[in-house]
């Protein structure tokens, strides 16, 4: 192998880590890119030979380790060269697991075949012995070559069993995998799917513990939303409360007795208007005075009224003037109108009910 050569092309590619990403390469080299991943891309060097150039020393050295644990082994292509951020390394042919399954069987000898490959993992020393299906060849003779190994050392945690290679073969081809298994290897089945249990109640337990946290979380957080003191803020929302309730049934009445919708709202809140006035001016209600004539509803209430010291005597006069002019107008008709809405709002028993 041309190592000279070798060197000038790997100064002349550069390899970027991105977070969540396949690394960025800017290639100068006269060599052609093979694939990228994560971790590094791969130029094809000779017929038999390519080198993978990484983004970071560590990848590199990972890499290196692992290949180095099987090079006895023939599940791993022959490294030819390495330097800090890259290794040259044999060509896998063949065809990988994905695109194999694709178009062919797993058959039981292929099943077979990769337990074998999981055997040589743990024998070699690797920590994860584990791989996904596109990582894994099957060469023409129709033995198995597995390529990306970095992964596989240098862990603190792993799935006790194959499960990135059982989830990556999706759910038809796991449960024919599994079912060679408990074939092949009954005891090694049993295993696996023990710790498949232990995976689902670990998640189990896991949205248990969520949802506890979310729950005291919440319990929490909603002291936001209770009133602290019994101050203002208490009051009005108290009043806010009562007018709500008040005016809500106040309709329903009304209607329930053929009052248009329209009327009865506006005919409610010139009354609110009404009342508020007289209870923030501290007025004496009209109706305390002479309680059968006192709320005349109908009257038009805009803000006729100011708030200085002869305020109760301007609005008395007010009254009066209204009910002067008021008097000769109405209609037979709206005699009547008026005299339903009276008996229904301001009789002496419906008033003793509404009072608030
Ligand atoms: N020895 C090899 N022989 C042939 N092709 C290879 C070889 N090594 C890598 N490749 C090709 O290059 C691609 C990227 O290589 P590899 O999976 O090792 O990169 P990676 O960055 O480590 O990937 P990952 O993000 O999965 O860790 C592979 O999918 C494969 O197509
Ligand atoms: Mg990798």
């Amino acid at each position: 192998m041309d190592t000279e050569f070798l060197q000038k092309c790997i100064k002349k590619i550069k390899v970027q880590n991105i977070e969540n990403a396949d690394v960025e390469v800017i290639n100068m080299s006269p060599l052609n890119m093979m694939g990228k991943g994560r971790q590094g891309a791969v130029f094809q060097f000779t017929d038999d030979i390519c080198v993978k150039v990484f983004g970071n020393e560590e990848d590199c050295e990972r890499e290196y380790y692992a290949l180095s644990l099987g090079k006895e082994s023939d599940l791993f292509p022959k490294v030819h060269a390495k330097g800090p951020l890259y290794i040259a390394m044999d060509i896998v042919k063949g065809v990988d697991i994905r695109e194999y399954l694709q178009s062919q069987p797993l058959t039981k000898e292929l099943s077979a075949k990769l337990i074998e490959m999981l055997i040589t993992f743990k024998e070699i020393g690797f920590e994860r012995i584990d791989h996904h299906k596109r990582q894994i060849y099957i060469q023409p003779d129709g033995n198995l070559k597995v390529i990306d190994v970095a992964r596989t050392v240098w862990r603190d945690r792993v799935y006790p069993y194959p499960r990135k290679l059982l989830t990556s073969l999706g759910e038809e081809y796991k449960t024919l995998f599994l079912a060679h298994v408990e074939e092949l290897a009954p005891e090694l089945y049993e295993e696996w799917k023990h710790y498949i249990q232990m995976e689902e109640i670990s998640r189990e337990i896991y949205q248990t513990t969520l949802s506890q946290y979310k729950g005291k979380e919440l319990k929490k957080r909603s002291q936001k939303l209770l009133t602290k003191n019994i101050d203002s803020t208490y009051l009005s929302s108290l009043e806010g409360l009562v007018h709500k309730v008040f005016k809500e049934e106040w309709v329903k009445t009304m209607l329930a007795i053929g009052y248009e919708p329209d009327e009865v709202m506006n005919k409610i809140d010139e009354y609110w208007d009404r009342r508020e006035f007289e209870f923030e001016n501290e007025l004496e209600p009209k109706w305390a005075k002479e309680p059968r004539r006192q709320v005349d509803i109908s009257k038009p209430y805009g803000k006729p009224w100011t708030t200085d010291k002869g305020k109760q005597k301007e609005k008395d006069r007010y009254d009066e003037k209204y009910d002067r002019d008021e008097k000769g107008k109405k209609d037979k008709n709206n005699n009547q109108q008026q005299s339903k809405w009276n008996k229904v709002m301001f009789s002496e028993r419906g008033r003793r009910k509404r009072r608030y």
